[in-house]
Protein backbone atom coordinates (compact mmCIF):
# COMPACT_ATOMS: atom_id res chain seq x y z
CA UNK A 1 0.00 0.00 0.00
CA UNK A 2 1.33 3.15 -0.73
CA UNK A 3 1.45 5.57 1.72
CA UNK A 4 -1.78 7.33 2.96
CA UNK A 5 -2.33 11.15 3.00
CA UNK A 6 -4.32 12.32 5.77
CA UNK A 7 -5.50 15.56 6.69
CA UNK A 8 -5.81 16.05 10.54
CA UNK A 9 -8.14 18.66 11.49
CA UNK A 10 -7.81 17.97 15.92
CA UNK A 11 -10.24 21.28 16.26
CA UNK A 12 -11.61 22.32 19.62
CA UNK A 13 -11.58 20.84 23.24
CA UNK A 14 -11.09 17.12 24.05
CA UNK A 15 -10.98 17.34 19.95
CA UNK A 16 -7.07 18.18 20.49
CA UNK A 17 -6.20 15.70 23.18
CA UNK A 18 -7.87 12.82 21.61
CA UNK A 19 -6.55 13.20 17.97
CA UNK A 20 -3.19 12.76 18.84
CA UNK A 21 -3.91 9.74 20.59
CA UNK A 22 -5.46 8.08 17.60
CA UNK A 23 -2.39 9.26 15.40
CA UNK A 24 0.05 7.60 18.11
CA UNK A 25 -1.88 4.50 17.59
CA UNK A 26 -1.77 4.87 13.97
CA UNK A 27 1.65 4.86 13.88
CA UNK A 28 2.46 1.80 16.39
CA UNK A 29 0.31 0.24 14.17
CA UNK A 30 2.25 0.93 10.84
CA UNK A 31 5.13 -0.12 13.25
CA UNK A 32 3.30 -3.42 13.04
CA UNK A 33 2.67 -3.92 9.65
CA UNK A 34 5.53 -2.66 7.15
CA UNK A 35 2.96 -2.08 4.43
CA UNK A 36 0.78 0.41 6.50
CA UNK A 37 2.30 4.02 6.58
CA UNK A 38 0.33 7.15 6.65
CA UNK A 39 1.51 11.59 6.08
CA UNK A 40 -0.11 13.79 8.28
CA UNK A 41 -1.03 17.60 7.31
CA UNK A 42 -1.86 19.22 10.30
CA UNK A 43 -4.80 21.83 9.85
CA UNK A 44 -5.41 24.17 13.53
CA UNK A 45 -8.37 25.52 12.37
CA UNK A 46 -10.92 26.14 15.49
CA UNK A 47 -12.78 28.65 17.46
CA UNK A 48 -9.76 29.83 18.13
CA UNK A 49 -8.18 30.49 14.80
CA UNK A 50 -12.09 31.86 13.91
CA UNK A 51 -11.57 34.79 16.62
CA UNK A 52 -7.87 35.76 15.06
CA UNK A 53 -8.89 35.29 12.03
CA UNK A 54 -12.79 36.27 11.55
CA UNK A 55 -13.43 32.79 9.82
CA UNK A 56 -13.09 28.82 10.65
CA UNK A 57 -10.95 28.35 7.83
CA UNK A 58 -9.08 30.09 5.26
CA UNK A 59 -10.23 30.68 1.90
CA UNK A 60 -8.51 27.99 0.03
CA UNK A 61 -8.87 25.98 2.95
CA UNK A 62 -10.96 23.45 0.90
CA UNK A 63 -8.36 22.75 -1.66
CA UNK A 64 -5.64 22.35 0.67
CA UNK A 65 -7.85 19.61 2.16
CA UNK A 66 -8.58 18.01 -1.56
CA UNK A 67 -5.57 15.80 -2.79
CA UNK A 68 -5.74 14.10 1.06
CA UNK A 69 -6.55 10.17 1.26
CA UNK A 70 -8.85 10.93 3.72
CA UNK A 71 -9.98 13.47 6.62
CA UNK A 72 -9.24 12.98 10.15
CA UNK A 73 -11.13 15.23 12.28
CA UNK A 74 -11.48 15.46 16.24
CA UNK A 75 -14.58 17.78 17.24
CA UNK A 76 -15.48 21.20 16.49
CA UNK A 77 -16.97 23.88 18.91
CA UNK A 78 -16.23 26.39 21.84
CA UNK A 79 -19.57 28.04 22.29
CA UNK A 80 -17.87 30.11 24.92
CA UNK A 81 -15.59 31.64 22.14
CA UNK A 82 -18.10 30.93 18.65
CA UNK A 83 -22.22 30.35 18.44
CA UNK A 84 -22.43 26.80 17.59
CA UNK A 85 -24.20 27.56 14.34
CA UNK A 86 -20.97 29.57 13.37
CA UNK A 87 -18.51 27.16 14.28
CA UNK A 88 -20.24 24.25 12.72
CA UNK A 89 -21.39 25.80 9.53
CA UNK A 90 -18.03 27.23 9.00
CA UNK A 91 -16.14 23.79 8.81
CA UNK A 92 -17.61 20.53 9.78
CA UNK A 93 -20.91 20.98 7.32
CA UNK A 94 -19.25 23.07 4.46
CA UNK A 95 -16.71 19.93 4.24
CA UNK A 96 -19.67 17.98 4.63
CA UNK A 97 -21.66 19.46 1.97
CA UNK A 98 -18.61 20.55 -0.69
CA UNK A 99 -16.71 17.34 -0.67
CA UNK A 100 -20.60 15.64 -1.01
CA UNK A 101 -19.59 13.41 1.71
CA UNK A 102 -23.38 12.48 1.23
CA UNK A 103 -23.49 9.31 3.54
CA UNK A 104 -22.83 9.86 7.59
CA UNK A 105 -22.06 5.89 8.67
CA UNK A 106 -21.98 5.24 12.22
CA UNK A 107 -21.75 2.02 14.35
CA UNK A 108 -22.94 1.19 17.97
CA UNK A 109 -22.06 -2.36 18.81
CA UNK A 110 -22.21 -3.39 22.25
CA UNK A 111 -18.12 -3.80 23.01
CA UNK A 112 -16.71 -6.76 25.75
CA UNK A 113 -16.07 -4.71 29.00
CA UNK A 114 -18.21 -2.09 28.60
CA UNK A 115 -21.21 -2.16 30.72
CA UNK A 116 -24.39 -0.94 28.96
CA UNK A 117 -26.93 1.33 30.79
CA UNK A 118 -29.73 -0.96 29.25
CA UNK A 119 -30.94 -3.35 31.74
CA UNK A 120 -30.89 -6.49 29.32
CA UNK A 121 -28.62 -5.30 26.16
CA UNK A 122 -28.39 -8.76 24.47
CA UNK A 123 -25.10 -8.24 22.06
CA UNK A 124 -26.08 -5.92 19.64
CA UNK A 125 -24.52 -4.29 16.78
CA UNK A 126 -25.52 -1.78 14.30
CA UNK A 127 -25.16 0.64 11.78
CA UNK A 128 -26.75 3.86 11.57
CA UNK A 129 -26.44 5.11 7.53
CA UNK A 130 -27.37 8.55 7.78
CA UNK A 131 -28.45 11.07 4.76
CA UNK A 132 -25.54 13.28 5.48
CA UNK A 133 -26.04 16.21 2.53
CA UNK A 134 -29.87 17.38 3.07
CA UNK A 135 -32.98 16.55 4.72
CA UNK A 136 -33.73 18.89 7.69
CA UNK A 137 -30.21 20.22 7.24
CA UNK A 138 -30.90 22.85 4.92
CA UNK A 139 -30.40 26.42 4.41
CA UNK A 140 -33.50 27.41 3.22
CA UNK A 141 -35.60 29.80 4.87
CA UNK A 142 -35.61 32.39 6.84
CA UNK A 143 -37.03 35.34 9.88
CA UNK A 144 -38.94 38.07 9.65
CA UNK A 145 -41.09 40.14 11.49
CA UNK A 146 -39.99 40.70 15.50
CA UNK A 147 -41.31 40.81 18.52
CA UNK A 148 -44.82 38.83 19.36
CA UNK A 149 -44.82 38.85 15.26
CA UNK A 150 -41.52 37.27 15.09
CA UNK A 151 -41.50 34.13 13.39
CA UNK A 152 -38.88 31.76 11.59
CA UNK A 153 -39.25 29.10 8.45
CA UNK A 154 -37.24 26.60 7.43
CA UNK A 155 -37.79 24.14 4.67
CA UNK A 156 -36.59 20.75 4.65
CA UNK A 157 -35.13 19.30 1.44
CA UNK A 158 -35.03 15.76 -0.14
CA UNK A 159 -34.51 14.72 -2.93
CA UNK A 160 -34.88 11.76 -5.13
CA UNK A 161 -31.22 11.07 -5.76
CA UNK A 162 -30.35 11.89 -1.92
CA UNK A 163 -32.78 9.52 -0.63
CA UNK A 164 -31.83 6.96 -3.33
CA UNK A 165 -28.28 7.00 -2.59
CA UNK A 166 -29.00 6.72 1.05
CA UNK A 167 -31.12 3.62 1.06
CA UNK A 168 -28.60 1.99 -1.81
CA UNK A 169 -25.79 2.43 0.62
CA UNK A 170 -27.64 0.92 3.41
CA UNK A 171 -28.79 -2.01 1.32
CA UNK A 172 -25.75 -2.75 0.18
CA UNK A 173 -24.27 -2.73 3.42
CA UNK A 174 -26.79 -5.10 4.97
CA UNK A 175 -25.92 -7.50 2.06
CA UNK A 176 -22.62 -7.73 3.41
CA UNK A 177 -24.24 -8.49 6.86
CA UNK A 178 -27.17 -9.61 8.96
CA UNK A 179 -29.10 -8.59 5.68
CA UNK A 180 -32.57 -6.39 7.45
CA UNK A 181 -33.02 -2.71 6.68
CA UNK A 182 -34.59 -0.56 9.08
CA UNK A 183 -35.42 2.75 7.63
CA UNK A 184 -36.51 5.83 10.04
CA UNK A 185 -39.57 7.72 8.93
CA UNK A 186 -42.30 9.96 10.73
CA UNK A 187 -44.66 9.55 7.55
CA UNK A 188 -48.20 9.94 9.81
CA UNK A 189 -46.73 13.67 10.78
CA UNK A 190 -44.62 14.77 8.16
CA UNK A 191 -46.99 14.74 5.50
CA UNK A 192 -44.94 15.65 2.31
CA UNK A 193 -41.13 14.64 2.97
CA UNK A 194 -41.91 11.56 4.69
CA UNK A 195 -44.26 9.77 2.53
CA UNK A 196 -41.84 10.87 -0.26
CA UNK A 197 -38.93 9.02 1.94
CA UNK A 198 -40.79 5.90 2.18
CA UNK A 199 -41.77 5.90 -1.66
CA UNK A 200 -38.45 6.07 -2.82
CA UNK A 201 -36.83 3.40 0.14
CA UNK A 202 -39.33 0.50 -0.60
CA UNK A 203 -37.76 1.58 -4.81
CA UNK A 204 -34.39 0.66 -3.47
CA UNK A 205 -35.84 -2.13 -1.43
CA UNK A 206 -37.12 -4.08 -4.54
CA UNK A 207 -33.72 -4.40 -6.19
CA UNK A 208 -32.72 -6.00 -3.05
CA UNK A 209 -35.21 -8.89 -2.64
CA UNK A 210 -32.85 -10.79 -0.35
CA UNK A 211 -32.76 -8.13 2.26
CA UNK A 212 -35.80 -7.68 4.44
CA UNK A 213 -36.55 -4.20 4.92
CA UNK A 214 -39.05 -2.45 7.46
CA UNK A 215 -39.97 1.01 7.99
CA UNK A 216 -40.36 2.54 11.74
CA UNK A 217 -41.75 5.69 13.28
CA UNK A 218 -38.75 7.49 13.95
CA UNK A 219 -40.12 8.04 17.56
CA UNK A 220 -41.20 4.29 18.52
CA UNK A 221 -37.64 3.24 16.58
CA UNK A 222 -36.37 5.36 19.46
CA UNK A 223 -37.67 3.43 21.71
CA UNK A 224 -37.05 0.26 20.17
CA UNK A 225 -32.95 1.11 20.55
CA UNK A 226 -33.84 0.71 24.12
CA UNK A 227 -35.94 -2.26 24.73
CA UNK A 228 -34.69 -4.26 21.56
CA UNK A 229 -31.55 -3.31 19.81
CA UNK A 230 -30.18 -6.48 19.05
CA UNK A 231 -33.06 -6.70 16.32
CA UNK A 232 -31.43 -4.19 14.19
CA UNK A 233 -28.51 -4.90 11.54
CA UNK A 234 -28.51 -1.60 9.08
CA UNK A 235 -30.87 1.07 9.98
CA UNK A 236 -30.93 4.51 7.07
CA UNK A 237 -32.26 7.64 8.35
CA UNK A 238 -32.58 11.43 7.32
CA UNK A 239 -29.67 13.55 8.60
CA UNK A 240 -31.58 15.13 11.70
CA UNK A 241 -33.47 11.42 12.42
CA UNK A 242 -29.87 9.89 11.86
CA UNK A 243 -28.16 12.55 14.28
CA UNK A 244 -29.99 11.62 16.85
CA UNK A 245 -30.40 7.91 16.75
CA UNK A 246 -26.95 8.25 16.85
CA UNK A 247 -26.48 9.84 20.09
CA UNK A 248 -28.59 7.13 21.64
CA UNK A 249 -26.60 4.42 19.88
CA UNK A 250 -23.54 6.34 21.80
CA UNK A 251 -25.37 6.50 25.11
CA UNK A 252 -26.51 2.51 24.73
CA UNK A 253 -22.80 1.38 23.99
CA UNK A 254 -22.35 3.10 27.40
CA UNK A 255 -20.98 6.86 26.16
CA UNK A 256 -20.67 8.74 23.79
CA UNK A 257 -17.15 8.81 23.98
CA UNK A 258 -16.46 5.83 22.26
CA UNK A 259 -18.77 6.34 19.27
CA UNK A 260 -17.09 6.19 15.77
CA UNK A 261 -18.33 7.75 12.57
CA UNK A 262 -17.31 8.28 9.00
CA UNK A 263 -18.26 10.72 6.63
CA UNK A 264 -18.57 9.00 3.37
CA UNK A 265 -18.16 10.35 -0.30
CA UNK A 266 -19.18 8.37 -2.51
CA UNK A 267 -17.55 9.22 -6.30
CA UNK A 268 -13.95 9.08 -5.88
CA UNK A 269 -13.41 12.87 -6.45
CA UNK A 270 -13.19 14.09 -2.64
CA UNK A 271 -11.71 12.33 0.57
CA UNK A 272 -13.97 11.41 3.32
CA UNK A 273 -13.55 12.42 6.74
CA UNK A 274 -13.49 10.66 9.28
CA UNK A 275 -14.99 12.28 13.48
CA UNK A 276 -16.20 11.02 16.50
CA UNK A 277 -19.77 11.62 17.46
CA UNK A 278 -18.79 13.25 20.31
CA UNK A 279 -18.14 17.10 20.45
CA UNK A 280 -15.63 19.66 22.27
CA UNK A 281 -16.88 18.58 25.63
CA UNK A 282 -15.99 21.83 27.06
CA UNK A 283 -16.80 20.26 30.91
CA UNK A 284 -14.03 18.18 30.30
CA UNK A 285 -11.54 19.64 28.52
CA UNK A 286 -8.02 20.26 29.49
CA UNK A 287 -8.31 17.42 32.37
CA UNK A 288 -6.60 14.57 30.57
CA UNK A 289 -9.68 12.40 30.77
CA UNK A 290 -11.72 12.48 28.12
CA UNK A 291 -12.08 9.32 26.38
CA UNK A 292 -9.75 8.57 23.31
CA UNK A 293 -11.73 5.55 22.38
CA UNK A 294 -14.08 7.26 20.30
CA UNK A 295 -11.25 8.92 17.90
CA UNK A 296 -9.66 5.28 18.07
CA UNK A 297 -12.64 3.59 16.75
CA UNK A 298 -13.08 6.32 14.31
CA UNK A 299 -9.63 5.26 13.19
CA UNK A 300 -10.13 1.87 12.48
CA UNK A 301 -12.99 3.47 10.64
CA UNK A 302 -10.80 5.17 8.04
CA UNK A 303 -8.38 2.22 8.13
CA UNK A 304 -11.72 -0.04 6.96
CA UNK A 305 -12.60 2.89 4.09
CA UNK A 306 -8.84 1.69 3.63
CA UNK A 307 -9.70 -1.65 2.77
CA UNK A 308 -6.90 -2.14 5.65
CA UNK A 309 -8.96 -4.90 7.10
CA UNK A 310 -6.59 -6.78 9.17
CA UNK A 311 -5.34 -4.11 10.72
CA UNK A 312 -8.81 -2.74 11.79
CA UNK A 313 -9.67 -5.89 13.22
CA UNK A 314 -6.54 -6.35 15.55
CA UNK A 315 -7.30 -2.30 16.68
CA UNK A 316 -10.74 -3.30 17.66
CA UNK A 317 -10.07 -6.31 18.85
CA UNK A 318 -7.00 -4.42 21.59
CA UNK A 319 -9.68 -1.81 22.49
CA UNK A 320 -12.23 -4.19 23.67
CA UNK A 321 -9.16 -6.34 25.32
CA UNK A 322 -8.39 -3.31 27.08
CA UNK A 323 -11.85 -2.49 28.15
CA UNK A 324 -12.11 -6.46 29.74
CA UNK A 325 -8.96 -5.59 31.19
CA UNK A 326 -11.04 -2.39 33.60
CA UNK A 327 -8.90 0.35 32.07
CA UNK A 328 -11.34 3.30 31.36
CA UNK A 329 -11.65 6.56 31.36
CA UNK A 330 -14.01 8.30 34.11
CA UNK A 331 -17.08 8.58 31.33
CA UNK A 332 -17.24 3.85 31.60
CA UNK A 333 -16.52 4.45 35.37
CA UNK A 334 -12.78 3.57 35.25
CA UNK A 335 -10.28 6.10 36.77
CA UNK A 336 -7.48 5.93 34.12
CA UNK A 337 -5.93 8.65 31.87
CA UNK A 338 -6.78 9.53 27.70
CA UNK A 339 -2.79 8.65 27.89
CA UNK A 340 -2.84 5.89 30.28
CA UNK A 341 -5.90 4.17 27.96
CA UNK A 342 -4.15 4.95 24.66
CA UNK A 343 -1.01 3.26 25.96
CA UNK A 344 -3.01 0.13 27.21
CA UNK A 345 -4.61 -0.03 23.50
CA UNK A 346 -0.91 0.13 21.89
CA UNK A 347 0.56 -2.42 24.81
CA UNK A 348 -2.50 -4.90 23.23
CA UNK A 349 -2.01 -4.32 19.62
CA UNK A 350 1.29 -5.02 20.19
CA UNK A 351 1.13 -8.43 22.08
CA UNK A 352 -1.72 -9.64 19.88
CA UNK A 353 0.16 -9.16 16.94
CA UNK A 354 2.79 -11.40 18.09
P1 LIG B 1 -20.33 16.79 23.51
O1 LIG B 1 -20.35 15.53 22.75
O2 LIG B 1 -19.13 17.63 23.37
O3 LIG B 1 -20.52 16.46 25.07
C1 LIG B 1 -21.67 15.78 25.57
C2 LIG B 1 -21.29 15.05 26.88
O4 LIG B 1 -20.46 13.91 26.55
C3 LIG B 1 -20.47 15.90 27.83
O5 LIG B 1 -20.84 15.59 29.15
C4 LIG B 1 -19.05 15.45 27.58
O6 LIG B 1 -18.18 15.56 28.70
C5 LIG B 1 -19.22 13.98 27.21
N1 LIG B 1 -18.16 13.55 26.27
C6 LIG B 1 -18.05 13.91 24.97
N2 LIG B 1 -16.94 13.38 24.44
C7 LIG B 1 -16.34 12.68 25.42
C8 LIG B 1 -15.14 11.89 25.49
N3 LIG B 1 -14.33 11.72 24.42
N4 LIG B 1 -14.84 11.30 26.67
C9 LIG B 1 -15.64 11.44 27.74
N5 LIG B 1 -16.77 12.17 27.74
C10 LIG B 1 -17.12 12.78 26.60
O7 LIG B 1 -21.64 17.59 23.09
P2 LIG B 1 -22.12 19.08 23.52
O8 LIG B 1 -21.74 19.35 24.93
O9 LIG B 1 -23.52 19.15 23.10
O10 LIG B 1 -21.31 20.06 22.57
C11 LIG B 1 -20.08 20.68 22.93
C12 LIG B 1 -19.52 21.39 21.71
O11 LIG B 1 -19.18 20.43 20.71
C13 LIG B 1 -20.49 22.36 21.04
O12 LIG B 1 -19.74 23.46 20.59
C14 LIG B 1 -21.06 21.57 19.87
O13 LIG B 1 -21.49 22.38 18.81
C15 LIG B 1 -19.85 20.77 19.48
N6 LIG B 1 -20.16 19.53 18.77
C16 LIG B 1 -19.37 19.22 17.71
C17 LIG B 1 -19.54 18.05 17.03
C18 LIG B 1 -18.59 17.74 15.93
O14 LIG B 1 -17.57 18.37 15.76
N7 LIG B 1 -18.88 16.74 15.14
C19 LIG B 1 -20.59 17.10 17.40
C20 LIG B 1 -21.35 17.49 18.58
C21 LIG B 1 -21.13 18.67 19.22
MG1 LIG C 1 -24.77 14.71 16.93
Amino acid sequence: MKTKKIAVIPGDGVGKEVVPEALRVMEALSQLHGGLSFSYDTYPWNCEYFLKHGKMMPEDGLSRLADSDAIFLGAIGDPRLVPDHVSLWGILIKIRREFEQVINVRPAKQLKGITSPLAHPAGFDFIVVRENSEGEYSEIGGKIHSGEDEMAIQNAVFTRKGIERAATYAFELAKTRKKRVASATKSNGIVHTMPFWDRVVQEVAAKYPDVEMKSYHIDALASFFVTRPQEFDVIVASNLFGDILTDLGAAIMGSIGIAPSGNIHLNGKYPSMFEPVHGSAPDIAGKGIANPIGQIWTAKMMLDHFGEQESADLLLEAIEAVLEAGIKTPDLGGKNTTKEVTDAIIRKMKELAE
